[in-house]
C-alpha cells in the first residue's frame, strides 16, 4: 500500500491573526506574518484505509476537526478514499506553540501529494487554511505573508524574501499550563473588546512597516513592532465585553519583565506570545545564548529552546 509522508515546520507569527471574518473559511481580518522555525515540526504519513482515522504520535486522536477538514478538501479536489493519517509533533507539548499550524500544512502537503497532485505552495496554502488560518504560512520557509483576501479564492500566504537576517527566537516554555481556551474561541470573545477595531487599523500598518523593518534588517524595529502587535492582541482579550479572559500566567509576566530588563542593558530582546502563556523572545542571533544564560539564571525552571528560521515544507517517498 502506498504512503505519502510530507513534513512542515511550525511558525511563529510577528504580526498575528486574531480574528475571523469567516469562520467556516478562516477568512482572517486582517493579514499576518510570521517566521517558520527550524526547531518545531510536525512529520505526517497518509494511506488509503477503509474509514478516515488519525493517529498522533501513536495514540488514536479524534478525528473530528480532520474530518472537516478532509470533507472541504473533497468538495474542492473531487472525492477520494478514506485515509489513515499518521502524524509525530516535534514540537515540545508543553510549549503551546501552534502544532496546529505544521499539522494541517504537512497534512495538506501529504494529502494532495498522495493524490498525485503537484499543486503550487500558494494553492497548498489555501486549502492548509480550511484546518487552521495558522497552517496557511507553515507551508513556506523563512517569513511568510498570508494576504487576509476578501474571498476563498484570494486569502492565503506567499514566501516573503528578506536579506539574510541574523534572527533567533528564544521559545520560553512556561509550565502549570492554565486550561486552554481555542484560539477560535479567543477570537471570538476578542472581536468584542471595545478596543478590536482599533486593533485591525494597526495591524494594517504594522503589516507594512515589519515589511520595510525586515527589507531593512532593523531587528530592533521588528522586535519593537512584533512585542506591540502581540501586546495589543492579549489587550483585547483582557478587555473582551464577551467572558474576558487572558492567557498570562505569573510567570508569562515575569518573563516579560525580564525581557524589559534585558533592554534596559541595551540587548535585543522583544516578547511575542501566542494563544498560550509561553513567551517566545526575538533577538540577535549573537545574543541568543547569553539571554538564554540569563533566563536560566533568573528563572532556573524554565526550558529555553534557541529556535531559527526553518525551512518550507518537504516529502519522503
Ligand atoms: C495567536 O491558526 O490556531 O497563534 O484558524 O482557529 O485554527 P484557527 O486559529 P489558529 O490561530 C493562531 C493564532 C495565533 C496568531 C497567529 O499565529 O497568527
Amino acid at each position: 500500500m502506498t504512503k505519502t509522508t510530507a513534513t512542515a515546520h511550525t511558525n511563529i507569527a510577528l504580526i498575528k491573526y486574531w480574528g475571523k471574518k469567516d469562520a467556516q473559511l478562516n477568512l482572517p481580518t486582517t493579514s499576518s506574518l510570521s517566521l517558520t522555525l527550524d526547531e518545531f515540526y510536525t512529520t505526517t504519513t497518509v494511506e488509503n484505509s477503509n474509514i478516515d482515522q488519525l493517529i498522533i504520535n501513536g495514540q488514536m486522536a479524534d478525528p473530528t476537526r480532520v474530518h472537516h477538514f478532509l470533507d472541504a478538501l473533497r468538495a474542492e479536489l473531487g472525492d477520494f478514499s478514506p485515509l489513515l493519517i499518521s502524524s509525530q509533533n516535534y514540537v515540545p507539548t508543553a510549549a503551546g506553540l501552534a502544532s496546529s499550524a505544521s499539522a494541517f500544512a504537512a497534512l495538506t502537503a501529504a494529502t494532495t501529494r498522495h493524490l498525485g497532485l503537484d499543486l503550487p505552495l500558494t494553492t497548498l496554502s489555501r486549502l492548509a487554511r480550511r484546518g487552521s488560518g495558522s497552517a496557511t504560512r507553515s507551508l513556506f520557509g523563512g517569513f511568510a505573508l498570508w494576504q487576509a483576501g476578501t474571498n476563498d479564492q484570494t486569502s492565503y500566504a506567499n514566501a516573503l524574501p528578506t536579506p539574510n537576517i541574523p534572527i533567533s527566537l528564544l521559545v520560553v516554555e512556561i509550565s502549570g499550563l492554565q486550561k486552554k481556551i481555542s484560539s477560535s474561541e479567543g477570537m471570538l470573545r476578542a472581536m468584542t473588546s471595545p478596543n478590536y477595531e482599533q486593533w485591525v487599523h494597526d495591524a494594517n500598518w504594522q503589516i507594512t512597516a515589519m515589511q520595510a523593518a525586515l527589507q531593512a534588517s532593523d531587528l530592533t524595529r521588528v522586535g519593537q513592532l512584533a512585542e506591540d502587535n502581540a501586546l495589543a492582541m492579549h489587550a483585547l482579550n483582557l478587555s473582551a465585553k464577551d467572558r474576558r479572559f487572558t492567557y498570562f500566567t505569573p510567570q508569562t509576566i515575569q518573563v516579560l519583565d525580564l525581557v524589559k530588563k534585558l533592554r534596559q542593558a541595551c540587548l535585543i530582546a522583544y516578547a511575542t506570545l501566542d494563544a498560550g502563556p509561553n513567551v517566545k523572545i526575538i533577538t540577535h542571533s549573537d545574543q541568543a545564548a547569553y539571554i538564554q544564560a540569563q533566563l536560566h539564571q533568573e528563572l532556573p525552571k524554565l526550558r529555553v529552546t534557541i529556535a531559527h528560521p526553518g525551512p518550507g515544507v518537504s516529502y519522503e517517498q
